[in-house]
């Protein structure tokens, strides 16, 4: 199974914090925030990661992260030249996808519940066709929104509906068999002038091989899209860790929990970060072993 992270975008909607940088390197809490799509790639035991960006913030990217090999993964990098669209990320990433099934992600999503890795993997198992993820949101009016049946199967999915049949929004996580390359070759763009990914899913739909996991009520799915969500995505992840004392997408720490590196290796990577609460904390579990 290949991942990508799709951290292109214009984050239009958190000027002027990303005249500059990339939405996807703005701090939630205490890490970028592409370190938390990055994580549920991990926790899916997903090792090869493609990072697409804008051709002014790869850069970025490279100097945070790397080929990934201090992490025991392997990263490369690509270009979307434009917010072309979500799909495009298979266009674009068809090279590096090659024969294998694909998890993509999109590079500002925050997921955080219990058994996530299990079920991601459960999921992407032998996945013919396509896995998405659905989420019981209050406002279903403002997302694409899928519908199930009992067995799970995508029934219908419809963009932003005036009268919706369901309250679970599609969030930002999708496991593809390796067709989806070809699916998306064949994708129009849209009247706004994008690859739709919603297009792709339809396809998989029409063809009765769609699936929707519902994620569940003690799941958490964060929007950092504004301001305000920004913030309070920062504050979720400050209350969780402080009052568990563990840390939300701690990438050294899933490294070592999944065996992608060994505890010295950990605790190299701990002692690099200083005298920070989060150099410590990688320290600490790589002595406990
Ligand atoms: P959006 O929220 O649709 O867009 P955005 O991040 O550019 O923000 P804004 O609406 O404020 O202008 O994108 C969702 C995520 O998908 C985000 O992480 C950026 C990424 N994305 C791309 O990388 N390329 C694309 O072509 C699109 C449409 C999104």
């Amino acid at each position: 199974m290949k991942g990508i992270v799709l951290a292109g975008g214009s984050g239009t909607r958190l000027y002027p914090l990303t005249y500059a940088v990339s939405k996807q390197i703005l701090p939630v809490y205490n890490k970028p925030l592409i370190y938390y799509p990055l994580s549920v790639l991990m926790l899916g035991g997903i090792r090869d990661i493609l990072i697409i960006s804008s051709p002014r913030h790869l850069g970025t990217f490279r100097d945070l992260l790397g080929d990934g090999g201090q992490l025991g993964l392997n990263i490369e990098y690509a270009e979307q030249s434009a917010p072309n669209g979500i799909a495009e990320a298979f266009v674009i990433g068809a090279e590096f996808i090659d024969d294998d099934p694909v998890t993509l992600i999109l590079g500002d999503n925050i997921f955080h519940g219990p058994g996530f890795g299990r079920l991601l993997q459960a999921e992407a198992r032998d996945v013919d066709g396509c896995v998405l993820f659905g989420y019981a949101v209050g406002d279903p009016e403002r997302y694409g929104i899928g519908e199930v049946d009992g067995a799970g199967r995508l029934v219908s999915l419809v963009e932003k509906p005036a009268s919706p049949r369901s309250n679970l929004a599609v969030t930002g996580l999708y496991v593809y068999g390796n067709d989806v390359v070809d699916v998306a070759k064949n994708v129009r763009p849209s009247h706004r002038g994008e690859l739709e990914i919603t297009d792709v899913n339809r396809v998989y739909l029409a063809q009765d091989r769609a699936r929707m996991v519902n994620l569940g009520r003690g799941f958490a799915w964060l929007d950092t899209g504004t301001h305000d969500s920004l913030l309070q995505a920062s504050q979720f992840v400050q209350t969780l860790e402080q009052r568990q004392g563990v840390r939300i997408a701690c990438l050294e720490e899933i490294s070592f929990r999944m065996g992608f590196i060994d505890a010295a290796a950990c605790h190299e990577l701990g002692s690099r970060l200083g005298k920070t609460d989060y150099g410590a904390y990688l320290m600490e579990i790589a002595d406990q072993g």
